[in-house]
C-alpha cells in the first residue's frame, strides 16, 4: 500500500465495535443459560477466531454481521472439540479461552500463527497450574500449541506481576469452574471490561483497589449486548486529527471506560483539542463522542499506572510524539516487546527510516518531536497496530510510504481505509 500526504481531514465517522468487549461477549454468552445477543460485535479476524472456536466446542452461534446470536449452554454446556482449536493471531482469545478450558471435564489443544507461537504463555500457566490446571506447552518453550486437559479447580489468590487484562481475566473465567473464590491482585489496574460484563451476566465480582474476587459456580443469564465503539482503533483518528493540518472530526460512540481512556489524558495533557460530548453509559461502559481538532502540541512523560489504560495505543502516540515540539518520554511500557510485534524495536525502526528522532529504552522509548517526517517502506512486522500508525503518519508526510503487510489491518479494523478515505478532503 502507497500512501501520500493529505491536505486535510473533516467530516464525522462511527469506529467499529471494542475488540476486548466483543471477544467477552461471545465467550461469557457461551458459558451463559439462553441466548446473548451482541450488536456492533467487531467483525474483525481476531474475534471471528474467537467465534469458531467456541462453534468448535459445540456452540451454536449466528454471525449476521450487524448482530451476533449466541444459543448459550450453560457454564458446563461446552463439548470436546474434535480438531485443534485454532485462534489465529488473537492473544485475547488464547489467553482467556485457556482459563475457561482448565475447568472443562475434557482435553483441548490451541495453535495459533507463527506470531501467536512465539508470545508468552507461562504468564497463564503458572496461575492456573496453581489451580489444579494441567497445561502443557507442547514445543516445551512456554508458548502455543497449549494441551489444556480440564480438571478440578481449587481458589487462589493470585499476585500477578504484571497488569494484564488477559492474565488477569483467564484467571477469572477459571474461577468460575473452581471450589472457592479466586482472587487477582495486579500491580496496577488493568482494563475491566471482564469483570463489568461477568457481572452484568450474573457472576459475583468484587473490586478493592487492585484486587478482583469471583465466586464459583454462578448461574449466568444470556444478555444483550452493544459494543461500544474501540478506543484503540479511535486512537488513529484522533491522533490523524490532531496532526493533520485543518481538520476536524467527530468521532462517534466510542468506549470511555477510565481503564482505557489514557490516551486521552495524554492528548489533553500534550495541549489537543479535544472535547467529549454525548457522554453516556451502556452495559456498564462508559461512550462518549471525541471530537478532535489540529492542534499544536507538546511532549510529555508518559508512565507508570497510566501505561496499562493505553497500552494499545503506544504505537500511535509514538507519531503522536513526532508532530509535538520537545521530547516525550514513554517508560514502564516493557510488555510491548510482547504483543503481536516487539512494538519497541518495530516503532523505532521504521520511524527512523522516516526521519524522526527516536530512541529506544529498556522498557519504552524517547522522542525529540518537530523533526519533519518523510516517506519511506515501513514494514509493519504483521502487526495490526503498527500498520495503521504508519498509514496515519504517511498522511503528513513529505513524500510517498509504502507500507509492506498491510492486509494484517483486518486483525482489527477491516474498513480502516474505507473509514479514512471518507474523512480526506481532496
Ligand atoms: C486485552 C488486553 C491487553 C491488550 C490486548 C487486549 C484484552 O493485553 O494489549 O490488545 O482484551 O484483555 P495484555 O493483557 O497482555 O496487556
Amino acid at each position: 500500500m502507497n500512501i501520500n500526504r493529505i491536505k486535510s481531514l473533516k467530516g464525522s465517522i462511527h469506529i467499529p465495535g471494542d475488540k476486548s468487549i466483543s471477544h467477552r461477549g461471545i465467550m461469557l454468552g457461551a458459558l451463559a443459560n439462553g441466548k446473548t445477543e451482541i450488536n456492533h460485535f467487531l467483525q474483525g479476524a481476531d474475534c471471528l477466531s474467537t467465534i469458531s472456536c467456541f462453534q468448535k466446542l459445540g456452540i451454536d452461534i449466528v454471525n449476521s454481521k450487524n448482530s451476533v446470536l449466541i444459543e448459550g449452554k450453560g457454564l458446563h454446556g461446552l463439548l470436546p472439540s474434535k480438531e485443534i482449536l485454532d485462534v489465529g493471531n488473537s492473544g485475547t482469545t488464547t489467553r482467556l479461552l485457556s482459563g475457561i478450558l482448565a475447568g472443562q471435564s475434557f482435553i483441548t489443544t490451541l495453535n495459533g500463527d507463527a506470531s501467536i507461537q512465539k508470545r508468552p504463555m507461562n504468564r497463564i500457566i503458572t496461575p492456573l497450574t496453581q489451580m489444579g490446571a494441567k497445561i502443557e506447552s507442547l514445543n516445551n518453550n512456554g508458548c502455543t500449541p497449549l494441551k489444556i486437559t480440564g480438571s478440578p479447580l481449587k481458589g487462589i489468590h493470585y499476585h500477578s506481576p504484571i497488569a494484564s487484562a488477559q492474565v488477569k481475566s483467564c484467571i477469572l473465567l477459571a474461577g468460575l469452574y473452581a471450589d472457592s473464590p479466586t482472587s487477582v491482585t495486579e500491580p496496577f489496574v488493568s482494563r475491566n471490561h471482564t469483570e463489568l460484563m461477568s457481572s452484568s451476566f450474573g457472576a459475583e465480582i468484587t473490586v478493592q483497589n487492585t484486587t478482583v474476587t469471583i465466586d464459583p459456580d454462578p448461574t449466568l443469564e444470556g444478555q444483550k449486548i452493544d459494543v461500544p465503539g474501540d478506543i484503540s482503533s479511535a486512537a488513529f483518528f484522533i491522533v490523524a486529527g490532531l496532526i493533520i493540518p485543518n481538520s476536524e472530526i467527530i468521532i462517534k460512540n466510542v468506549g470511555i471506560n477510565p481503564t482505557r481512556d489514557g490516551i486521552l489524558k495524554v492528548c489533553k495533557d500534550m495541549g489537543a483539542n479535544i472535547k467529549l460530548e454525548n457522554i453516556h453509559t451502556s452495559n456498564g461502559e462508559l461512550i462518549a463522542d471525541i471530537i478532535v481538532s489540529t492542534s499544536s502540541l507538546t511532549g510529555t512523560v508518559i508512565e507508570g499506572s497510566i501505561i496499562p489504560t493505553l497500552i494499545d495505543e503506544i504505537p500511535i502516540i509514538a507519531v503522536l510524539a513526532c508532530f509535538a515540539k520537545g521530547t516525550t518520554v514513554i517508560k514502564d511500557a516493557q510488555e510491548l516487546k510482547v504483543k503481536e510485534s516487539n512494538r519497541i524495536d518495530v516503532m523505532v525502526r521504521n520511524l527512523t527510516a522516516m526521519g524522526a528522532d527516536i530512541s529506544a529504552t529498556d522498557d519504552g522509548m524517547i522522542i525529540k518531536g518537530g523533526k519533519p517526517l518523510h516517506g519511506a517502506v515501513i514494514n509493519s512486522d504483521f502487526d495490526h497496530r503498527i500498520a495503521m500508525a504508519f498509514s496515519i503518519a504517511a498522511l503528513n508526510a513529505e513524500s510517498e510510504t509504502e507500507i509492506l503487510g498491510i492486509e494484517c489491518i483486518n486483525i482489527s479494523y477491516p474498513d480502516f481505509f474505507t473509514d479514512l478515505n471518507n474523512l480526506i478532503q481532496k
